[in-house]
């Protein structure tokens, strides 16, 4: 599904914040990557969705090296992935609904099916009622549900979400967790940056930790610490 192949990110001459990346995700895993601020958690996920670029190595994704993309083809990429942030990002002018729907509408779907299946998801996910409410009269975790229906209304096989309970308190932290713990049960993809490991070890199938643009370690393929040394 997603493989990265002697990857390296510099953003400036004298720093990479991403140094020697060899990585292959495959489809069904969650997961978790870890490691703290600055260890290059979001350069890797924006590396998938082409929001960067490597400045050496392949990041190829279903089979696509992403450096043959057009700016058609990295549309396409992007209609393919489930995005969530931190942030949460919603439209403060839409409602609930609206901001899943839009989501649907810009990938095709027409105005009529995208609130059909924004309102299907906000049933699954336990927020019908709060439909018709704009992002400001709602709760923190129950922004970041819409966030996430929004990431899924596309029927996503990739789902990525940096810091997703990184704005939220610990119980509406649980409560996202306990979301991607349902939406994993689809045959998805799921990669999760977060700095707070324990949150989501539970759930993870796989963790990556990340320290200084390095991959320090990886529970799926024995890679520790001490052989990284080497
Ligand atoms: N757009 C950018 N310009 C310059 N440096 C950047 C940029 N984005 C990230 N960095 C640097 O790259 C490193 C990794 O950052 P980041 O991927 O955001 O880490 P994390 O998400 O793990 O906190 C950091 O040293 C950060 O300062
Ligand atoms: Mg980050």
């Amino acid at each position: 599904m997603i493989q990265f192949q002697q990857v390296e990110k510099r953003f400036t001459p004298t720093l990479s914040a991403l140094a020697a990346i060899n990585l292959e995700i495959h489809k069904g895993e969650l997961v978790l990557l870890c490691g703290p601020s600055g260890a290059g958690k979001s350069t890797l996920l924006k590396l998938i969705y082409r929001e960067e670029e490597p400045s050496a190595g392949a990041v190829i994704v279903a089979g696509q090296n992403l450096k043959t993309l057009n700016s058609q083809g990295v549309a396409r990429l992007r209609r393919r992935i489930g995005l969530v942030f931190q942030e949460f990002k919603l439209q403060a002018n839409l409602t609930a609904l609206e901001n899943i729907a839009l989501a649907a509408e810009v990938a095709g779907v027409t105005k009529r099916a995208a609130h059909e299946r924004g309102s299907q998801l906000l049933d699954e996910l336990g927020m019908a009622a709060r439909r018709d409410a704009k992002p400001a009269a709602l709760s923190g975790g129950e922004q970041q549900r819409i966030a996430v229906a929004r990431a899924l209304v596309n029927r996503p096989n990739l789902i990525l979400a940096d810091e997703p309970t990184g704005n939220l308190d610990a119980a509406a932290a649980a409560d996202t967790l306990r979301l991607f713990k349902a939406i994993r049960q689809q045959d998805s993809t799921i990669i999760i940056a977060s700095h707070d490991v324990n949150l989501f070890q539970d759930i993870a199938t796989r963790v990556v930790q990340l320290d200084q643009g390095r991959i320090v370690a990886d529970s799926a393929a024995g890679v520790g610490t001490a052989e990284w040394r080497l």
